[in-house]
């Protein structure tokens, strides 16, 4: 699967791993997640170097991962330390080795660098303001959608009076007043509010730009996948896009709050969480019938004005997966960008 390489992506919540391992498909691939004795997190291919076996149905043992099939034990560096059939006292070939992924544990979340482990940043792309003395409350939920149709989605910030006539989006307010939007390698800040279309003259980008300085932006995306939307100073939406295949993503969406006492976090996070999954709903209704699949293909969309968010995303989202084609084939990656900046000069 095309992804971005050479980032952390949220994989996984802590709490989903245990001892047992556990089977998942992450970037098109089938990953296995496992916990050694003292608790350590393990990420490796869930395929068995000697016959191809998945490894999820296996068990550990001894800080071990066993294979069903012919009890081959890998370490958690991927190395097989006992292959049963040719004894104690032999050294398994050094063939047998189970690929290995660098993963952390931090801001409750799993976080797998897919990519180069040479490369790997020392930062994750969380949001510092969420880091420290917030209560918070997940669900997660898996849809038939590329993650880029999931991405756009929450940067598309023209939809909501007809999706969410009901919730969020009730009121009429059609009309979007920028966005204002700033965008780079790191990710997309969008800035806007919606009115009802009471036919006022739209604000410009640069006026936009000075009413909304020193303001927290509406919206704040971070490659490849992290999400925050700022309802209040005490209520924040964050949501990690989650690549499965081609055809599938997984959302973890988690609200950050700090009101109410503390014994009312589980209840009050419940009933938020209700929410979030039924506005969620009403996103998924129409971003599943979206066609071609992964926006990237998506050459005949025409977009506005109040989409900018969305063409910024793509701008660098592309930007970003031509890099890394040029790192595999200098001149044909050449080529693409000289096509993209031509494109980008004409639009
Ligand atoms: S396939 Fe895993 S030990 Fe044989
Ligand atoms: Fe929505």
């Amino acid at each position: 699967m095309k992804v971005l390489l050479n980032h952390w992506y949220v994989v996984l919540q802590p709490q989903e791993v245990g001892r047992k391992p556990l089977t998942v498909e992450r970037f098109g691939q089938p990953l296995v997640f496992w916990r050694g004795s003292d608790g350590q997190l393990h990420a490796q291919h869930d395929r068995c170097p000697h016959l191809g076996a998945s490894l999820g149905a296996g068990q550990v043992v001894e800080d071990r991962l066993v294979c069903p099939f012919h009890g081959f034990r890998y370490d958690g560096d991927g190395r097989c330390r006992h292959a049963p059939a040719l004894g104690k006292n032999t050294t398994p070939p050094k063939g047998l080795v189970l690929k290995t992924f660098m993963v952390r544990e931090a801001h409750d979340l799993v976080w797998l660098w897919w990519g180069d482990p040479a490369l790997a940043s020392p930062d994750l792309p969380f949001f510092a303001l969420l880091q420290q003395g917030w209560q918070h409350y997940t669900v997660s939920t898996q849809w038939p959608v590329h993650y880029t149709r999931a991405i756009e989605n929450q940067l598309d910030v023209a939809h909501l009076p007809f999706v969410h006539r009901t919730t969020i989006g009730a009121g009429g307010r059609t009309l979007v007043e920028g966005p204002y939007v700033e965008a780079d390698e790191r990710g997309v800040r969008v800035w806007v509010s919606n009115h009802v279309d009471d036919g006022r003259t739209l604000r410009t980008q640069p006026q936009l730009a000075a009413a909304f300085q020193g303001h927290e932006p509406s919206l704040d995306l971070r490659f490849p996948g992290c999400w925050l939307l700022s309802i209040s100073p005490v209520f924040k939406n964050f949501l990690a896009f989650v690549p499965v295949n081609e055809r599938c993503t997984r959302y973890y969406l988690r609200s950050y709050f700090r009101f109410g006492p503390r014994w009312l976090a589980r209840p009050l996070g419940w009933l938020i969480s209700l929410s979030n999954r039924y506005i969620l709903g009403q996103d998924r209704r129409v971003v599943i019938t979206q066609t071609p699949a992964d926006s990237g293909d998506a050459h005949h969309d025409q977009l506005t004005g109040a989409d900018r968010a969305i063409a910024q995303f793509r701008r660098f989202h592309s930007l970003l997966l031509q890099r890394q084609a040029s790192t595999l084939s200098p001149p044909l990656s050449r080529a693409i960008s000289d096509a993209a900046e031509q494109q980008s000069s004409r639009s």
